[in-house]
C-alpha cells in the first residue's frame, strides 16, 4: 500500500506567538501548503497541560488562528482547526498513552524543562504530553512535520510510537489488508526553516519562548513598531564590532542570534548579511534589524488585530476545519479501534 505524502503540525495557544514560531515554523507551513496536502492545528489539549486562565485560553486560541491566517495561511486549502474539536487525538492519544513506555517518555528534555525541579506537581498530562502529539500527526497518517529544532526529540518518540504499534499489532494490521505490516507511517520532521532555532534575545543561549518572564526576550507577533524597535535596541550584545564572515560569530551567541534573525527576515544567507555589515557597530545593526522586522511583520500584526475585531468569523474558520479533519481522522480511527479488538459500530 503506498502511503500518501501529508503534512501535519501545531501550535500551542499559550500566550502571543513570536518571532520564533514564525521563522521556525509557520513559514514552512506555508510554504509546504503550496505543494501539499496540510492539516494545521492550534493545540489547546496541550495548552492545558499548564494551568490556563479560560478566557484567556480562548482569546489565545483566535489570535493563534488570525495570526496563522495573516502569515498566509489559506484556511480554504488547508485544514485549520482547533484540536479539542476532534475527538480522535484524545482517543488516540489514550491507546498511545498504552502503547509508550514510562521510560521513553521520561527522558523528554522538555518535560524536565517544564516540570521543573517539583516533578511531583506537574500535571500527568505534561508528563504524557509527546503521546497526544504522536496522536496528533496519526490520526491524519501524517507522513511530515514542520517544526522548529526543539521539538525534535517529541517527533522521534512519535516515531517509536509508530513503529511499536505495528510491530505490537503485526498480525491484526495484516488481517485488515495492510500486508506489508504498515498501519502508521513513521512521521519525518522536517526542520529546515531559515532559523530552526531563534534564541532569546536577552541570552543567546536560550531559545526564545513564549514562557519566558521577561517580555524584552522575545518579539511577539502582537508588538506594535515602537516595541519591536525598542526589543532590538535593548538586545544583548558584545563588545566587538559585526564580523565579515560566518567563523567570527563563533563563541559569539547573541550576534550569531541577531544575525540569523536578519538574515530570516530579508530572506538572505547569513555570508551575504556578513559581507554587507561586517564591521559595523551593533547600534547600527540594530536599527537596520528594527526596520526589518517592523516592516516583515507589521502588515501581518495588522491583519490578525483586524481578524480579531470579527471572533465570530474565527470560529467559523475553525468550525469548517474541525469538521474537514474529524472526515479525515475517522476512517483511520475506526481502523485503529479494529486492530486493536475494541468492539466498534
Ligand atoms: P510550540 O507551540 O512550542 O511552538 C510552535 C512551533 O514553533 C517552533 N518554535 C521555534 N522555532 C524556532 N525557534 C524558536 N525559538 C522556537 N520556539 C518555538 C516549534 O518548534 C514549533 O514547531 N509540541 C508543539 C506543538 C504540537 C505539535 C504537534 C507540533 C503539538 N502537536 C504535532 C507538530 C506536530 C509545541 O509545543 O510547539
Amino acid at each position: 500500500m503506498t502511503i500518501k505524502e501529508r503534512v501535519f503540525s501545531g501550535m500551542q495557544p499559550t500566550g502571543s506567538l513570536h518571532l520564533g514560531n514564525y521563522l521556525g515554523a509557520m513559514l514552512q507551513w506555508i510554504e509546504l501548503q503550496k505543494t501539499h496536502e496540510c492539516i494545521y492545528c492550534v493545540v489547546d489539549l496541550h495548552a492545558i497541560t499548564v494551568w490556563q486562565e479560560p478566557a484567556e485560553l480562548r482569546r489565545s486560541i483566535r489570535q493563534v488562528t488570525a495570526a496563522y491566517i495573516a502569515a498566509g495561511l489559506d484556511p480554504e486549502k488547508s485544514i485549520l482547526f482547533n484540536q479539542s474539536q476532534v475527538s480522535a487525538h484524545a482517543e488516540l492519544a489514550w491507546i498511545f498513552n498504552c502503547v509508550a513506555r514510562l521510560g521513553w517518555l521520561g527522558r523528554m528534555t522538555q518535560f524536565k524543562e517544564k516540570a521543573g525541579k517539583d516533578r511531583e506537581k506537574a500535571s500527568v498530562g505534561l508528563y504524557a504530553y509527546p503521546n497526544l502529539m504522536a496522536a496528533d500527526i496519526l490520526a491524519y497518517k501524517a507522513t511530515h512535520v514542520p517544526v522548529g529544532d526543539d521539538q525534535k526529540q517529541h517527533l522521534e518518540l512519535s516515531r517509536d510510537i509508530a513503529q511499536k504499534f505495528n510491530n505490537d499489532y503485526r498480525e491484526q494490521i495484516e488481517s485488515i489488508g495492510y500486508t506489508d505490516g504498515i498501519f502508521f507511517p513513521q512521521p519525518e520532521p522536517v526542520i529546515t526553516g531559515p532559523a530552526t532555532r531563534v534564541m532569546s534575545l536577552r541570552d543567546g543561549t536560550k531559545k526564545m519562548s513564549k514562557s519566558d518572564p521577561s517580555d524584552l526576550s522575545r518579539i511577539n507577533l502582537t508588538d506594535d513598531k515602537d516595541t519591536i524597535a525598542k526589543k532590538v535596541q535593548k538586545a544583548k550584545t558584545d563588545p566587538e564590532p559585526l564580523p565579515s564572515e560566518p567563523d567570527g560569530l563563533k563563541g559569539r551567541p547573541e550576534a550569531e542570534n541577531l544575525v540569523g534573525i536578519y538574515a530570516a527576515l530579508v530572506g538572505d544567507p547569513v555570508t551575504k548579511v556578513l559581507t554587507d555589515v561586517g564591521g559595523a557597530q551593533f547600534s547600527s545593526f540594530k536599527k537596520t534589524l528594527a526596520e526589518a522586522a517592523v516592516e516583515r511583520l507589521a502588515p501581518l500584526t495588522s491583519e490578525a488585530a483586524r481578524m480579531m475585531q470579527d471572533p465570530a468569523g474565527i470560529d467559523r474558520i475553525l468550525a469548517d476545519g474541525s469538521e474537514r479533519a474529524r472526515e479525515l481522522a475517522a476512517p483511520i480511527m475506526a481502523e485503529v479501534k479494529e486492530i486493536v479488538g475494541f468492539i466498534h459500530y
